[in-house]
């Protein structure tokens, strides 16, 4: 699945970012119009799609399903196949590196005819699947599993589902919307509770496919049964690649950067919310709302940041920045705490160990935690922050982009290694950096 991305990256030191840029579209939003669109009657045209590794395994795997999905850079008709309209697939459908359709499809397949299997790549095949299974199976589905919980996942078709009440033990955008689209296949009406509000896009686009679904804080019930009516969707900059851009510029004195159309859903912001309060000059512009999502232009400036303890309520909405606001960190002037986060352990990567094994490698005291990070900043006067030297991303994209960044403050040059997967959210990665300023080149 990594065929197009750059399985290397080398990044000179010295560099500032400047410029207007516009990063690809919400990994999120993308997956979730692929769903809805394939499950609504009538035809959804989506822009701004993103074209990466694991939105474009959703794509194959509904086209295995029979649906009709056409694409022409990032727009893309989804020929919707109707609720019960899905067919079986010839074979295991294959999911890549992408946790987002690994679980949310597990909820959506769990009410087909048909029987399916999902497998995934290395990474994807260690992640925890328990957490859908087991509320999957309190509705009356059945999905086998390897011993430890995880994938190849082989769903049982024909099950009768009925709705449940159910208290999610974490925040999980990717558990609760896996509960809403089996909740579809139900009968009655399912009922999700979360500790924290994660990620409400699919709430919001169930609403814009004219499905009734009724939030009341951190609870969301839907009635099974209901029909979709395919509807346009504008897919807007993915906030979690804006975000290494956000704190490259941050991090160097005399940058100056604005991001195009970034979405900003505020169960998305925590990054926007952590630079600002570390006292970056980070400016929200042009405000507006486009297909049901809040969007805006941001521009960041650099200047010099100070370490902070990170608010725990802060975690879910910036659960896939922490890598890149762990360099962000680094540059800071004294300490920086993270706890609650332990969900960073069964992400692409361990980012805790990871990320703490490559900082410091670079130079930086960063002590991992059980459920987070503390990190010394060794920011202040202007100088460089990280040592040169080699780093393995361990296949991770986030890890990969967020070391890259750090050499624009680094003091010599940064190579990562394992980096194909960065075209699994951001393809075009490296020349978009490039263009920004930084002094990046992919290598074979
Ligand atoms: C996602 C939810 C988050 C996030 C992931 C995408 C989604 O995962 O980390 O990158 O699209 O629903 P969790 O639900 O595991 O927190």
């Amino acid at each position: 699945m990594s065929s197009k991305g750059h399985p290397q990256f080398e990044v000179q030191p010295g560099a500032k970012l400047c410029g207007t840029l516009r990063v690809p579209g919400d990994k999120s939003i993308s997956h979730r119009a692929l769903m809805l669109g394939a499950i609504a009657e009538g035809v959804t045209d989506i822009s701004g799609f993103l074209g990466g590794e694991d939105t474009l395994a959703t794509v194959a795997a509904f086209r295995t399903m029979g649906v009709r999905i056409e694409r022409t850079g990032d727009r893309v008709v989804v020929h919707g196949a109707g609720l019960h309209g899905l067919k079986a697939p010839a074979g295991p459908l294959n999911l890549g590196n992408s946790g987002t359709s690994m679980r949310l499809l597990t909820g959506l397949l769990a009410g087909q005819k048909f029987d399916t299997t999902l497998v995934g790549d290395e990474s994807l095949s260690k992640r925890p699947m328990r957490r859908v299974v087991e509320p999957l199976s309190q509705m009356g589905a059945r999905i086998d599993t390897t011993p430890a919980g995880t994938a190849p996942l082989y769903i049982h078709g024909d099950r009768k589902l009925a709705g449940i009440d159910y208290e999610m033990p974490v925040a999980s955008a990717q558990v609760k919307s896996c509960l809403l689209l089996a909740g579809l296949y139900a009968s009655g009406v399912t009922t999700i509770t979360e500790p924290a509000p994660s990620r409400d896009h699919t709430e919001r686009m169930l609403k814009t496919f004219g499905v009734g679904i009724d939030v009341d804080g951190i609870r969301v019930s839907i009635h099974g049964g209901q029909q979709l009516r395919a509807a346009p969707i504008t897919v807007p900059a993915d906030i979690s690649s804006a975000a290494f851009f956000m704190v490259g510029a941050a991090i160097t004195p005399g940058s100056d950067v604005t991001l195009k159309d970034v979405g900003v859903n505020p169960t998305r912001t925590g990054i926007i919310d952590i630079l600002k309060t570390m006292g970056a000059d980070l400016r929200l512009l042009n405000e507006r709302t486009a297909g049901g999502e809040p969007v805006a232009d941001i521009r960041v400036r650099g200047g010099a940041l100070c370490g902070i303890r990170i608010d725990e309520r802060l975690v879910p909405s910036a659960i896939d920045e922490f890598p890149a606001i762990f360099i962000a960190a680094a540059a800071a002037s004294g300490e920086t705490v993270l706890t609650g986060a332990a969900e960073l352990r069964v992400k692409e990567s361990d980012r805790i160990a990871v990320m703490a094994e490559g900082l410091q490698r670079l130079g930086i005291d960063a002590q991992p935690l059980a459920d987070g990070m503390r990190i010394m900043g060794k920011g202040g006067d202007g100088a460089a922050i990280f040592n040169g030297g080699e780093i393995d991303s361990h296949g991770d994209h986030r890890v990969a982009m967020s070391f890259a960044i750090a050499a624009l403050r680094a003091a010599a040059p940064i190579k990562i290694r394992d980096c194909a997967n960065v075209a699994t959210s951001f393809p075009g990665f490296v020349e978009c950096a490039q263009a920004a300023g930084l002094a990046i080149r992919g290598q074979p």
